[in-house]
């Protein structure tokens, strides 16, 4: 097997944060004119968790940060770089990154967020593995971290059922015997960019008492176009992504894809013909937690034994941008 990419940079270990307070599709019943029955049966999710007032991305970040720093005994002051994927971040300036680094006490760390929305995690994983090739770096740290209950529109049930709050975390090192990042196929295509957007607040339409009043500040979507995409890119990229290293959908023990509907995933499923078991699945737990989806499932597929030394794990996101990406990991 001809193994591109190969450089021994592998992730040593996960975390994950969300929320205690859960939001049910019971309790989303009273807010908009929705029923559990609607939001099972089209998007898979049960309930979602929802920070409360003062918490921020770089809350959710930092908790998750300490996990997997525990988990895998690191140093705070061994993280070379640290990249945040996010899209709600605590603010425009500075970035989530350089918050989060003060909380955890990276004070050797380089530190950047990534914005690449739903695909901002596996963006963020290919720039980190791309920055410690070229570099002296030997640590990353990794982050998607969202905060999606603070700009959906809690008027507009055809968004605001589908997302939930939460981070998760990974450490990345060289020189790991076996493990490796094998290869990567990312693309984007800003001539939809319009598909997903937060219309205001931006240079484009900057606050004003009229965008409030239009509610152009939240998350707007067309939702349809949105799902037959994701399906399409999703399963494309990994396709590219395992022929670039001569590998097959049989190679792979398991898929982690961003969880954004479970329709989706069962789709990418059948196309990719690999049975249920072998995909990840938790949105029904969390909803949509955008660029924290992969990390978080990642953490809970490590904690629940299905991943084993060695394994071909394979993560592929698609969000705004647009943008998509996979990663082909040896584990
Ligand atoms: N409760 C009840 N009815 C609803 C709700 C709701 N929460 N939301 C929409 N509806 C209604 C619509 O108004 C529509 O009614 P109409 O036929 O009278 O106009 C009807 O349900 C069907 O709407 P559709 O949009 O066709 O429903 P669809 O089956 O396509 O499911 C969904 C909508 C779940 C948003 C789906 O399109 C989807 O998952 N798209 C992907 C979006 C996504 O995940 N985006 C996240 C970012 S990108 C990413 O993560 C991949």
């Amino acid at each position: 097997m001809n193994i591109e990419n190969s450089n021994n940079i592998g992730i040593v270990g996960t975390g994950f944060y969300v929320p205690e307070k859960v939001l049910t599709n019971f309790d989303l019943e009273r807010i908009v004119d929705t029923t559990d029955e609607w939001i099972r049966t089209r998007t898979g999710i049960n309930e979602r968790r929802i920070a409360n007032e003062e918490e921020a991305a770089s809350d959710l970040a930092s908790k998750a940060g300490l996990k997997a720093l525990k988990n895998t005994n690191t140093n705070p002051k061994e993280i070379d770089l640290l990249i945040i994927a996010t899209l709600s971040p605590d603010h425009f300036m500075p970035s989530t990154a350089c918050i989060t680094q003060h909380k955890l006490g990276l004070k050797n760390a380089a530190c950047f967020d990534l914005s690449a929305a739903c695909s901002g995690f596996v963006y963020s994983l290919f720039a980190a593995e791309s920055i410690m090739k070229n570099s002296n770096y030997n640590t990353a740290m990794i982050i998607g971290t969202e905060i999606f209950s603070k700009i959906v529109d809690w008027k507009d049930r055809n968004t605001c059922v589908l997302f939930g709050d939460g981070a998760g975390a990974i450490i990345i090192k060289k020189g790991q015997k076996g493990k490796n990042i094998i290869s990567i196929n990312f693309g984007s295509d800003g001539s939809s960019a319009d598909l997903l957007e937060i219309p205001a607040g931006g240079s484009r339409l900057p606050t004003t008492y009229r965008t409030i009043d239009k509610r152009q500040h939240y998350l707007k979507m067309e939702g349809r176009k949105i799902y037959k995409l994701a399906k399409k890119m999703m399963v494309d990229s990994v396709i590219r992504a395992l022929d670039k290293v001569e590998l097959t959908r049989k190679d792979i023990d398991l898929l982690i894809p961003h969880q954004a509907n479970i329709r989706i995933l069962k789709a990418v499923a059948k196309k990719l013909h690999l049975p249920l078991e072998k995909i990840m699945i938790n949105l029904e737990k969390y909803g949509n937690t955008s660029a924290a989806s992969i990390p978080i499932a990642l953490d809970e597929a490590v904690s629940q034994g299905k991943i084993k030394k060695g394994d071909i794990v394979v993560l592929t996101a698609f969000g705004a941008g647009l943008t998509w990406g996979a990663i082909v990991i040896r584990w």
